[in-house]
């Protein structure tokens, strides 16, 4: 029987534990021997795998996080170690990989299956939903859920008194998590890197509409601005605005999975393993790309920037100017 693993690497997102527990159910279907690589890529270097069952799954499906857990490694930089993850594979004779991640989880896959004879299926896993080729990423869905409660709650509290919220949300480089959340929760501001926002223009709406009685502001700012404080000051100085700011931080990461992440996560297993199976050497990435799952050679996503879709751009701009 061939044997086959999973691991997760990078920033943890909730739907993994589902992607786990159906890999180790279908792999059991398809006469595969499912191992868990503990502890991403540092797990991979030191050994840490270990055959499972369906036992070692039960009761998961609803937790966020990962329970192989995972980690960011700067070991995995160097060759030797990356000799060592190889030889560490081979002692278990693993040759079929699916790794939930990111981009920089994918850049290091890339490296390491051009050296080594593996065959890899990327699935893209992160709140940040800012893979190239791929409309969406694993725990995207959970992590915008998240922001809406938290938002529909400080939108309470901001309305009893006459304050502005600016609330600063994840994405590393991108915008998309800030762009969504200040769409779907109603939010007055939306500064994101990827439209150039004018607070002049902002200023002169502001200001009719407290005029009009306006009494409170919500202002969504992606963490990958760097412009949180900068907005808040702007607000109290320009707008004469009470302004709190509040850093949603890694609660974003954290929560029991939504609906959608779970069916998608077992959606991308079953494509993965399949793929896997019928294919004897690929190095690939499964994306989900306009409601289609397509596989990508991981050189075509790698090195390659997402795009927020232009639609939801154009959404958005109203809040930015
Ligand atoms: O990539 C996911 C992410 O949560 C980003 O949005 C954020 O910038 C980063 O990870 C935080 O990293 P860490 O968990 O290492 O603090």
């Amino acid at each position: 029987m061939n044997s086959i693993a999973i691991m997760c690497s990078g920033g943890d997102s909730s739907g993994m534990n589902c992607a786990i527990k159906k890999f180790v159910e279908y792999a059991n279907d398809k006469n595969l021997i499912p191992y868990f690589i503990y502890d991403g890529l540092e797990g991979l270097i030191d050994g840490n795998i270990q055959k499972v069952n369906y036992k070692d799954v039960s009761g998961i499906i609803h937790l966020g996080g990962t329970v192989i857990r995972t980690s960011r490694s700067k070991r995995f930089y160097e060759f030797s170690n990356r000799k060592t993850a190889y030889d560490n594979l081979q002692n278990y004779n693993i040759d079929k990989l699916i790794v939930l991640g990111g981009d920089g989880s994918f850049k290091a896959m890339n490296i390491f299956c051009q050296e080594f004879d593996i065959s890899f299926v990327g699935v893209p896993s992160t709140i940040d939903n800012d893979v190239y080729g791929t409309d969406y990423c694993l725990g995207v869905d959970t992590a915008l859920n998240i922001i809406k409660d938290a938002l529909d709650e400080i939108r309470d509290t901001s309305s009893s008194f006459k304050r502005a919220f600016v609330v600063e949300t994840m994405g590393r480089d991108c915008g998309y998590l800030a762009l969504v959340s200040a769409l779907t929760s109603g939010a007055e501001m939306c500064i994101i890197p990827e439209i150039k926002y004018d607070l002049d223009s902002l200023k002169l709406k502001f200001e009719k509409e407290i005029k009009d009685g306006r009494s409170y502001i919500i202002a969504i700012v992606s963490e990958a601005t760097k412009d949180t404080q900068k907005i808040k000051n702007w607000i109290q100085e320009d707008l004469k605005f009470e302004v709190r700011e509040m850093v949603l931080g890694h609660i974003q990461r954290g929560g029991s999975p939504s609906v959608y992440d779970r069916l998608m996560a077992f959606e991308f297993i079953f494509y993965a393993i399949d793929r896997l199976v019928e294919q004897k050497k690929i190095n690939e990435i499964l994306v989900y790309k306009d409601a289609e799952f397509k596989f990508l050679d991981i050189d075509d996503v790698v090195d390659k920037v997402y795009q927020i879709d232009p639609k939801l751009l154009k959404l958005a701009s109203k809040l930015t100017r």
